[in-house]
């Protein structure tokens, strides 16, 4: 070589260990926020849009949620969409995750019958976001089933694979020209447990260890499903790059004696999902086909309470990704044992779970602040899955609201700079984060009462206005230096 090559050798090698700085984001990774359609837009009847299982929730049993709120207005971003993309634009966001609802789309939820303005309007949001340099991220299912599949039973009725691959196509169809990011679905681990009880979310069906598990099946048949039609049918022309976005709680074990028990706790929640999809050998982890089909037995049924998948059904899943979205909010401690109903999905993991009451709490019950969880989380993820590309498509914590939210900012700082130890330090292929989320939104069962925004929205007042919250202002500042600012460094 010659010396002036060395040098250049040397500079290119010094340019890219600063540019590897910890406390930095790699070129290329997007940043951004989320949302989901039932949580802000409102327009709950508007144009020709059809009932979903959240507006039959709230409207028929709102005792279900604790301020018998709704989602019929929300943030009213079905008329103020403009509004958003200008807050995605002021905090110079490269990425915006949000959701498309089905029944604005079928608002019988089947193919024969397309709403017009629905498609309209996410028209007009998708060249908004476009015009202004943001990049779409769509999410097909965010949770809100068109009733009219619901009466049919729903996600344990596995029909929905073929509809759901229906309305796919209608989506690739109308917007593939322009959206490049596609995630199925969100967090299937959250609305199998709506099969799981009739307290819980919609459609808050009693139906533990079984209506979890129909719905599993049902949930990676459409997966595959949409992602083969794209490959047969779009990718060539729109080449765009589809995943799922998968959630869980980090399992910490109390002991070397609970490490097994945390394991299963991952395969029952996370690798139920994820190792038909995104393992070489595919199908459910073996762990989980173990459990499920010996307890069955113990307890009584003829057939195993886990509908399996057929060996045609697991090849056709395989490798059905570009991308691994993470979910991910808090952790749990783990201990080796039972506990849960019989039958029920508890009961076949064997762990029981708490929460270290040292770590910080937020508004929720269930979210506890433990940053190292998600350097351990994306670290099992990659392990686990041969090093996937991975979107962290939510983040993020709640309070009771408020301008100042300094527990809000603490979290966001401290979870990146973990997210980021994972990616500098540990190799992680994390590629992108969108926090959770834009908006203050109707939080699901807990009304308006949990706020996750970064932007404050006044609910009681018709134009529904919004004002930035310290946390935008701080990642505001980070979406523009694209590293965590020197002050929350230790
Ligand atoms: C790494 O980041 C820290 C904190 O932002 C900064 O002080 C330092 O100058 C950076 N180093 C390099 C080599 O970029
Ligand atoms: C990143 O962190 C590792 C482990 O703490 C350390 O060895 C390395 O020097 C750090 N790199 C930079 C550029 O600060
Ligand atoms: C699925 O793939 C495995 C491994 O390549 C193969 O042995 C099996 O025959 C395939 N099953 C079907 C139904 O194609
Ligand atoms: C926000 O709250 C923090 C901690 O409670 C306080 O130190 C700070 O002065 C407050 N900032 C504003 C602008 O009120």
């Amino acid at each position: 070589m010659k010396f002036q090559t060395v040098c250049i050798v040397i500079l290119v090698t010094i340019g890219f260990a600063a540019a590897q700085n910890n406390t930095t984001f790699p070129d290329g990774f997007l940043l951004g926020a989320a949302t989901a359609s039932y949580q802000i837009e409102g327009g709950w009847n508007a144009d020709g849009k059809g009932v979903n299982i959240w507006d039959t929730l709230t409207h028929e049993r709102s005792y279900l949620v604790v301020d018998r709120s709704n989602g019929d207005v929300a943030d009213d971003s079905y008329n103020l969409y403009m509004e958003d993309v200008k807050l995605l634009k002021n905090m110079g966001a490269q990425l915006y995750r949000f959701s498309i609802s089905w029944a604005r789309i079928l608002p019988e939820g089947h193919d024969y019958k397309v709403n017009q303005a629905g498609i309209d309007y996410y028209n007009r949001l998708i060249n908004a976001l476009l015009d202004n340099g943001i990049e779409p991220m769509v999410t097909m299912y965010h949770w809100d089933l068109p009733q009219k599949l619901q009466d049919l039973g729903g996600w344990p009725n596995r029909e929905l694979a073929t509809y759901a691959e229906n309305y796919a196509r209608v989506l690739f169809k109308n917007f593939g020209d322009r959206v490049k990011l596609w995630i199925t679905f969100n967090e299937p681990r959250t609305f199998m447990d709506a099969y799981t009880s009739d307290t819980g979310m919609a459609p808050s069906i009693n139906a533990p260890g079984i209506g979890d598990y129909l719905t599993a099946r049902t949930v990676i048949l459409a997966h595959a499903n949409i992602y083969r039609m794209y490959e047969r049918e779009f990718k060539q022309q729109q080449q765009g790059k589809i995943g799922i976005s998968l959630d869980n709680a980090w399992c910490e074990p109390i002991s070397t004696n609970d490490v097994d028990a945390c394991e299963r706790f991952q395969e029952f929640n996370l690798g139920i999902f994820a190792h038909p999809i995104f393992s070489k050998e595919g199908n459910y982890p073996s762990v989980v086909i173990e459990r499920v089909d010996a307890n069955s037995k113990a307890e009584g049924f003829t057939t195993s309470r886990l509908p399996k998948l057929t060996s045609e059904e697991v090849n056709n899943t395989i490798g059905t990704y570009d991308f691994f979205g993470l979910n991910f909010y808090t952790a749990n401690l783990g201990k080796d044992g039972v506990e849960g109903g019989i039958p029920s999905r508890g009961r076949d993991t064997g762990a029981i779970l708490s929460q270290d009451p040292s770590w910080p709490e937020s508004a929720s019950s269930w979210l506890r602040v433990v940053p190292w969880a998600i350097r351990k989380q994306l670290n099992w993820i990659a392990n686990a899955y041969g090093n996937p590309p991975i979107y962290v498509t939510e983040n993020g914590y709640s309070d009771y609201g408020g301008l100042n939210d300094t527990s809000r900012v603490f979290y966001y700082t401290e979870y990146m700079k973990e997210m980021l130890k994972a990616i500098h330090i540990d190799g992680v292929n994390v590629v992108g984060y969108t926090a959770w989320s834009l908006l203050d939104n109707f939080e699901w069962l807990r009304g308006y009462t949990e706020r996750f925004g970064i932007h404050d929205v006044n609910f009681n007042d018709p134009s529904r206005p919004r004002t930035p919250k310290e946390s935008a202002k701080v990642l505001t500042e980070i979406f523009n230096t694209r590293k965590i600012p020197d002050r929350f460094l230790d």
